[in-house]
């Protein structure tokens, strides 16, 4: 086996099913680096702690169906490490670490702290420690396995950001020690909701990875197009629709071609555009139904999978925690 090329991690909250949007926003750009890449990716379950902790229950609920998302998306355990935050202890051995020598000033900057706690005011009192520090703890998820690269979606950046200049100050206290990781951005383009805005569960505009074919349908026929082309002998603009978005991610590029045409010349309408996306729909998602079904029947293995995947990350885990104890002059 030739040796793969970077150390990949990422990780994802558990909190509530995935959809379309996180797969051509995340998902599909891990199931590709697991490919050619040495990658692990976690359940972050104490980073949901930080906006869940009113009602941790929840979570628990939350960890297996993540995973089960990913195995279905394409995730291979045999191809990448599949764990969870919480089971490998060194994360927050690391994250006290790191908090020691992290500016609070730098923390309080960061842009995704204030929007989101400025976002949930009123209904999260988040002017906790643990949500200030949120970017320690990613820090020490990426860093603890001295990761190279690091696929996040854009509004990770800032996170990122942080990540680099922690990173940069322990090697600046205690010696190189840590690569700097880089962000990796799906090349993918975004995928809309049904309703243009931004796709998500709270909008009721999302399609989720296990949603059944029957339930998808009346949603795709209910989807916005071109709102200026009124009957079909009207010229659409595929620039302005809904749809097209969807089928540049789903349908072949010749037949997208063909869409094209027909909706700008006035010869293809939006019912039977829709027709065909529903068939890319059904296309993309019996696969990932299937290996759904497949794990759902079986879940034992599912446990057995984030055992196996605990196991491997705490080998590397302990190694990392062990040198930067004797890096600090900790090592007792
Ligand atoms: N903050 C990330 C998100 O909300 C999840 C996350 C936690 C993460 N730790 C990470 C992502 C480490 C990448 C690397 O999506």
């Amino acid at each position: 086996m030739t040796a793969k090329k970077e150390r990949i991690v990422s990780g994802m909250r558990p909190t509530g099913p995935l959809h379309l949007g996180h797969h051509f926003g995340v998902l599909a750009n891990w199931v590709k680096l697991q490919e050619e890449h040495d990658c692990l990716f976690f359940v972050a379950d104490w980073h949901a702690l930080t906006t869940e902790y009113a009602d941790p229950k929840r979570i628990k609920g939350f960890v297996p169906g993540l995973v089960l998302d990913w195995i279905a998306a394409g995730l291979d355990p045999e191809k990448c490490v599949i764990f969870q935050q919480s089971q490998v202890k060194e994360h927050a051995e690391l994250h006290l670490l790191l908090s020691m020598l992290t500016p609070v000033s730098w923390l309080e900057r960061n842009p995704t702290y204030k929007d989101v706690s400025q976002e949930l005011s009123g209904q999260k009192d988040l002017a906790t420690y643990g949500f200030l520090g949120y970017p320690v703890l990613m820090c020490s998820d990426i860093i603890l396995y001295k990761a190279t690269a690091v696929p996040v979606g854009q509004d990770q950046l800032p996170h990122m950001e942080l990540t680099r200049e922690i990173a940069r100050r322990f090697n600046f206290i205690n010696g190189d020690f840590f690569p700097e990781p880089k962000a990796l951005l799906t090349e993918e383009a975004k995928l809309p909701g049904l309703d243009g805005r931004k796709m998500s569960k709270s909008y009721g505009n999302s399609i989720s990875l296990g949603e059944p074919l029957e339930e998808i349908a009346p949603k795709v026929k209910g989807m916005l197009t071109d709102k200026n082309r009124l009957r079909k002998s009207d010229a659409g603009d595929p620039a302005v629709c809904n749809l097209y978005p969807y089928h540049k991610l789903l349908t072949d590029p010749a037949k997208c071609d063909e869409i094209r045409e027909g909706c700008t010349k006035a010869q293809w309408g939006c019912v039977d555009c829709k027709k065909v996306l529903m068939e890319s729909l059904t296309r993309f998602l019996e696969p990932v139904h299937a290996r759904r079904r497949a794990l759902e029947a079986d879940p034992d293995r599912l446990w057995h999978i984030l055992e196996q995947g605990n196991a491997k990350a705490r080998i590397q885990a302990q190694q990392s925690m062990e040198a930067i104890r004797k890096a600090l002059n900790f090592d007792f």
